[in-house]
């Protein structure tokens, strides 16, 4: 990551927005906040958005929206970041962790049915790094059990499956605006994105301590609302996160060009799927020797994500063994997150392969 090449240039709009909100005293749920959410609904087939304090709250709201909740299910992936599980187990609800494609290392549409129970109330698929799961599939799994699908699209803003968007693929999605996410915020922020109407006026009672007046007060919310500030800083990057995920996609190519194929398996894009990268995650069978060596190096790379789910400490209580989900454990074990962003040139990359190849022992062909 580099956030300084990312948020330089646009440093004077950035600080001109900040003046701007504090000049207007109007720091709760004003109008950057609406326009924020309206310009992501435009984006998303006018699909209703609600702005939140991060992703996890996102996630949360969302889940609580559609009333999950104790005794409930919700069917998931095992290789995600612990917020999608733990928005789950928030609600008094259990994860029902479904193994993942080897191929794009979302969850397996080909496994969910078979964990649906009388208990089961959503599914929740995570657009893993970047990559969309397979919607399709996974939304006819809902249909056939009048389940809705919730997409987690916290690593995902502005990838697409089959001509349709990220968010807008499901029957309510997610979004962090985390500092490195790929639609960044300037601290923590989040949204939800709603199908239907009623459900998105829930979330927005949700996210103000269940009341849409602040008189009357319908239910237990939250105090959850995006930050005035963080979005009008999110305004000016949602005019470039397009680029951005265009420079992410000719870094990934860049990484094929320069022949990192020949030691690492690449990460693959399904067809009909735009990959945008949030992370570049090669796999290696020798993955923490490599990592240490690319460090030795002066290459930075990172773990995500060392300890599937169902193996956490927090889900014991849950008694998944380890090789109960095979595919989750063997990327847990071989994944690895390489440089990658926006601005990543091609001479980067290329150091890169050779520090790979130097670590493993061979020299890179270059193609
Ligand atoms: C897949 C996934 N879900 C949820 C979250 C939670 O988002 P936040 O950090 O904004 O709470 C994150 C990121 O942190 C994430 O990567």
């Amino acid at each position: 990551m580099d956030i300084g090449a990312q948020y330089g240039p646009l440093r004077a709009e950035i600080d001109a927005a900040i003046a701007g909100v504090l000049d207007s005293g109007r720091f709760i749920l004003g109008p950057h906040v609406a326009g924020l959410e309206a310009e992501i609904s435009e984006r998303l087939g006018g699909r209703p958005c609600v702005g939140v304090a991060n992703g996890t709250d996102a996630l949360v709201i969302a889940l609580n929206a559609l009333d999950v909740g104790p005794g409930d299910e919700v069917i998931t992936t095992p290789y995600t970041f612990y917020a999608t599980a733990e928005a789950i187990a928030r609600l008094g609800a259990t994860p029902v962790f479904c193994d993942i494609d080897p191929d794009d290392f979302c969850i397996d549409p080909e496994l969910i049915a078979e964990r649906i129970t009388s208990r089961t109330r959503a599914i929740l698929p995570v657009h893993i790094f970047g990559h969309a799961a397979n919607m399709p599939a996974i939304r006819a799994i809902g249909a056939r059990h009048g389940l809705p699908v919730v997409e987690d699209a916290a690593q995902a803003f502005g990838g697409a499956c089959d001509g349709a968007s990220i968010g807008a693929l499901g029957d309510i999605a997610t979004i962090s605006f985390f500092p490195t996410k790929n639609l960044p915020g300037i601290g923590d922020g989040g949204m939800v994105v709603c199908r239907d109407q009623d459900v998105a006026a829930r979330v927005r009672r949700l996210r103000f301590h269940g009341s849409a007046d602040k008189v009357v007060f319908q239910e237990v919310g939250y105090n959850s609302r995006l930050d005035e500030l963080q979005a009008a800083v999110i305004r000016i990057f949602l005019r470039h996160v397009d680029d951005w995920n265009d420079g992410r996609r000719a870094a990934a190519d860049a990484y094929a060009t320069a022949g990192l194929g020949e030691f690492m398996r690449l990460p693959s894009e399904r067809a009909g799927v735009r990959h945008i990268y949030h992370l570049y995650m090669a796999r290696h069978d020798d993955r923490d020797a490599l990592a240490k060596g690319l460090g030795a190096r002066g290459v930075s790379s990172a773990v995500y994500y060392g300890i599937p789910m169902h193996l956490q400490p927090v889900f014991a209580r849950l008694g998944y063994r380890p090789g109960d989900l095979p595919v989750a454990e063997a990327c847990a074990a071989r994944a690895l997150a390489l440089p990658m962003h926006p601005h990543l040139t091609t001479e980067h990359v290329e150091e890169v392969v050779t520090a790979v190849a130097e670590v493993i022992g061979q020299v890179p062909a270059r193609g």
